[in-house]
């Protein structure tokens, strides 16, 4: 099954003083989803923010709000997030002892589950958790920080990943080194999701539509 190219771009690479209205431009500018990058200080060594902070943005756009927890223990705050806005709730594998019931829980919560691989995370966890899931996110980068680059032996990961989904109704998200030159390798290698921060949010507020153009442009040639 073909699915839609979403595009998502990363408010990490946004100007945190005027969040609100990066994400009402970015909306405006036509993206499908908001990608939130919430780091924890421990999982990774970055930090950035949580439920609050996503609570007093979610006015600024009525789009799809996809919340990546690099966090360690994540299932202490999944209702937080969720009461705060998110719509999809994406977790690390490496982060979750008990993968099952948090994707479980995610749902129970009345948002979409995902799961997050890092670059050299095995994908073979994910075969008995398929139908808890909605998404799978697999990091083109080591997470922790934007601006760094794509590492290219994702992408078999990628079709490896795609042909596990078969013809279930899950995402194939990619994050991590997106812009539109490599937008079409990976659509090819089978995502349909992309993430991207530094190559929607560079040039200034009237560069972002063109931007999310040139990535969706690039992804749907396939
Ligand atoms: C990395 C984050 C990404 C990142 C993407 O830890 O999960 O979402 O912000 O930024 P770029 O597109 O700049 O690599
Ligand atoms: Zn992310």
């Amino acid at each position: 099954m073909q699915k839609d190219i979403i595009i998502a771009p990363s408010i990490l690479a946004s100007d945190f003083s005027q969040l609100g209205a990066e994400i009402a431009a970015i909306d405006t500018a036509g993206c499908d989803h908001i990608h939130l990058d919430v780091m924890d200080g421990v999982f990774v060594p970055n930090l950035t923010f949580g439920p609050p902070i996503i609570k007093a943005v979610r006015s600024a756009s009525r789009k799809f709000f996809d919340a990546h927890l690099m966090v360690s223990n994540p299932d202490r705050l999944l209702a937080d997030y969720a009461a705060a806005g998110c719509d999809g709730i994406t977790v690390h594998m490496e982060a979750c002892d008990h993968l099952d019931r948090t994707l479980s829980h995610i749902r129970e919560l009345g948002c979409k589950a995902g799961v997050a691989l890092n670059p050299h995370t095995p994908i073979d966890g994910l075969r008995h958790v398929l139908d808890r899931l909605d998404l799978i996110l697999v990091m083109t980068v080591n997470p922790g920080f934007g601006g760094q680059s794509f590492i290219e032996a994702m992408l078999p990961k990628i079709t490896a990943v795609k042909d596990l989904v078969g013809s279930r109704d899950i995402s194939i998200q990619v994050d991590g080194g997106i812009t539109a030159d490599n937008a079409e390798a990976v659509a090819k290698a089978g995502a349909n999701n992309l993430v991207a921060g530094s190559a929607i949010f560079k040039g200034g507020l009237n560069a972002y539509a063109k931007n999310i153009a040139e990535i969706r442009a690039a992804a749907s040639v396939v």
